[in-house]
């Protein structure tokens, strides 16, 4: 990350311009108390440092506070010349200034600056987000949340307009409105434009005021359209990152609509950003299920022996929602339900799903793991996929519209609502297993869940009970990841009584039975994974490089080819091309049959 010249007028900040001779001869550089080394360097590793400015090494390799490494990007990267303002320092012409150096006291603050403040995310999910994380004491002492967006408003109009939507987790719990207060108090706005560095350095000079001098550790939330990114980026780079802490940045998709114009974002961002501070997230690794996914697997003997072609037929990701694009049809237009939901949250399931023991739990061990399954998949063709759009109903005398009803989608849109996919996996494990995805708008429900059915008893001894439907009788894991989060095994059992009579039964784990207590948001555990720097539940560039490489040549060909999407009526259960694509691959949709709808 560039490194900004500070411009707050009132500011603690120093700057200093040094010659190696000056270092050599051992004379003193700092010009006054008000240049201190940042908290965490003794002066050998400082020299050492600087030294390693006049010779292009790396050397800042001290740690945060919760053990991450600080990030060294703002200490390195080229930068404007500061100001001199040590008397005995003597000018240079050919190098380049030492970065501008803080007043830093031991404590680490820690600043959010959610940049799009105004917007449905931030309002929804992000702040109610935070304020859970420092309900249940999870922000460091020193924290500020700073809005940032266009719209003008007063730290107050910000507050109320967050209270609005800030939740107590627990009803029963004393102090919730002390407590939302206290956090009221902690949040900020600053009103910029997002092209604007100049606005950005105005920001700083806030943010700055706030540290008063100790460690800034600063998180940026990106809740912007995707055309904005990376002004954004290059406006926090230049103008407001972390001269001594850590600067991270959250990014919301769309990545890109396709494989060039994500490798295009990648490459903006890492103009401005190393990978390493690139929080690319996909609100669905954060959810209870998913996360549980790899314990599930991984830590119970039961489940990883079986978890391959030899006793698995097929795979199921479902994602439905009983409501269409209200609202958001102009955002939706341009992406579909493909890019959406199924390029994303569906395959990230997927990769957890079917990876291989990672070597660890680290994320890049776990990350490693996902990127093998997603270059092992076959790119999806025209004949693998059925789009669908939901079309207007009427249904105990309330009437829905259909999707190019809406004002904001053009009236001849062919972009799909709904879709359903069939993929494969070409490795060792998973040959030949379909894995199916099914995503849709404007449904019969909203849900979200996997399943998973085995192959049949081979010679079954019960056969003749089972009667002729024996894929009725084999077992099948689900687990629903939304609403009433829910891990069950259909088996077959007896049905007590004299005589044989077997029955379809679940092995439940129903968990608002089993556990008490709410479970947190996704975003509460991004975004507390995020300040600690754990990036396991984050995308890597090449995890998404090798995303769009499967999605890529179908979204280009049914554009291409300008394919009409199935329509189906909103609130049913989608197009019957979906029952098609399942047969022609011997499988039966999981969610049909109602149990537990
Ligand atoms: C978002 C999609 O990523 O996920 C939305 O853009 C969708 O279209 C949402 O509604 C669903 O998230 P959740 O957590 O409500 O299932």
């Amino acid at each position: 990350m560039a490194k900004q010249m500070s411009t707050c007028s009132s500011s603690i900040v120093a700057a200093v311009k040094v010659s190696p001779s000056t270092l050599k001869n051992g004379t003193s550089f700092l010009p006054s108390s008000s240049i201190i080394f940042p908290s965490k360097l003794c002066s050998s590793k400082w020299v050492s440092h600087i030294l390693s400015r006049f010779y292009k090494t790396k050397c800042f390799n001290s740690e945060s506070p919760n053990g991450h490494p600080l990030n060294p990007v703002s200490l390195q990267d080229d930068v404007p010349v500061a100001p001199i303002i040590a008397k005995n320092v003597e000018p240079l012409e050919d190098l380049q200034a030492l970065p501008v150096l803080h007043s830093v006291k031991k404590d680490p603050t820690l600043s959010i600056i959610v940049v799009g403040a105004s917007g449905d995310l931030a309002k929804k999910k992000i702040f109610p987000a935070l304020f859970a994380l420092f309900y249940e004491d999870f922000l460091t002492e020193n924290f500020t949340i700073f809005g940032y967006a266009r719209t003008k408003l007063s730290d107050e109009e910000l507050r109320n307009m967050i209270s609005a939507t800030l939740t107590c987790r627990v009803d029963q719990r004393e102090n919730c409105a002390d407590k939302m207060d206290q956090f009221l108090q902690r949040c900020f706005y600053h009103s910029g434009q997002y092209n604007s560095e100049d606005d950005f350095s105005k920001l700083d000079c806030k943010l700055k005021e706030k540290e008063a001098g100790r460690l800034p550790n600063r998180l940026f939330y990106l809740s912007i359209p995707p055309n904005i990114f990376v002004d954004v980026v290059r406006c926090v780079s230049h103008r407001a990152s972390s001269e001594s802490g850590w600067t991270r940045v959250i990014v919301e998709k769309p990545f890109g609509r396709d494989s060039d114009s994500s490798r295009e974002l990648t490459r903006s961002f890492k103009q401005y950003l190393t990978e390493e501070q690139i929080f690319r997230i996909d609100h669905y690794l954060g959810k209870e299920l998913v996360e549980n996914l790899s314990v599930l697997r991984f830590s119970n003997l039961v489940f990883e022996p079986l978890w391959s072609r030899n006793y698995i037929r097929n795979v199921q990701l479902i994602f439905s929602e009983d409501f269409g694009t209200e609202g958001r049809g102009g955002y939706f237009d341009n992406y579909g339900i493909i890019r959406d939901i199924m390029q994303n949250h569906l395959l990230q399931i997927l990769a957890l799903f079917a990876m291989e023991t990672p070597v660890s739990l680290d994320a890049e061990d776990i990350r490693n793991e996902k990127v093998k399954v997603l270059r092992s998949m076959r790119p999806l063709q025209l004949q693998d996929v059925v789009v669908g759009q939901y079309k207007g109903h009427s249904n105990g005398g309330k009437s829905y519209q259909g999707y190019t009803d809406d004002p904001t989608v053009p009236k001849n849109s062919l972009t799909p609502t709904f879709a359903a996919a069939a993929l494969f996996i070409d490795n060792a494990r998973w040959d030949g297993v379909p894995f199916l995805m099914k995503a849709g708008k404007a449904l019969h429900t909203k849900r979200a869940e996997i399943r998973v059915q085995f192959r049949h008893v081979p010679g079954n001894l019960y056969k003749r009970i089972i009667g002729s439907d024996s894929d009725k009788a084999t077992n099948e894991l689900v687990l629903r990841v939304q609403p009433d989060e829910a891990i069950f095994l259909k088996i077959n059992n007896k049905v007590p009584g004299l005589g044989m009579r077997l029955d379809r039964s679940d092995l439940n784990l129903f968990y608002s039975a089993r556990y008490r207590g709410e479970i947190p948001d996704a975003y509460e555990r991004l975004l507390l994974d995020a300040i600690e720097g754990e990036r396991r539940l984050f995308i890597r560039s090449d995890e998404l490089d090798a995303a769009w490489a499967l999605f890529t040549p179908l979204l280009k060909a049914l554009e291409e080819k300008k394919v009409a999407p199935e329509l189906y009526p909103y609130g049913s259960r989608g197009p019957v091309g979906a029952h098609y694509l399942a047969a022609k691959h011997n499988v039966r949709w999981g969610d049909i049959s109602g149990e537990y709808s």
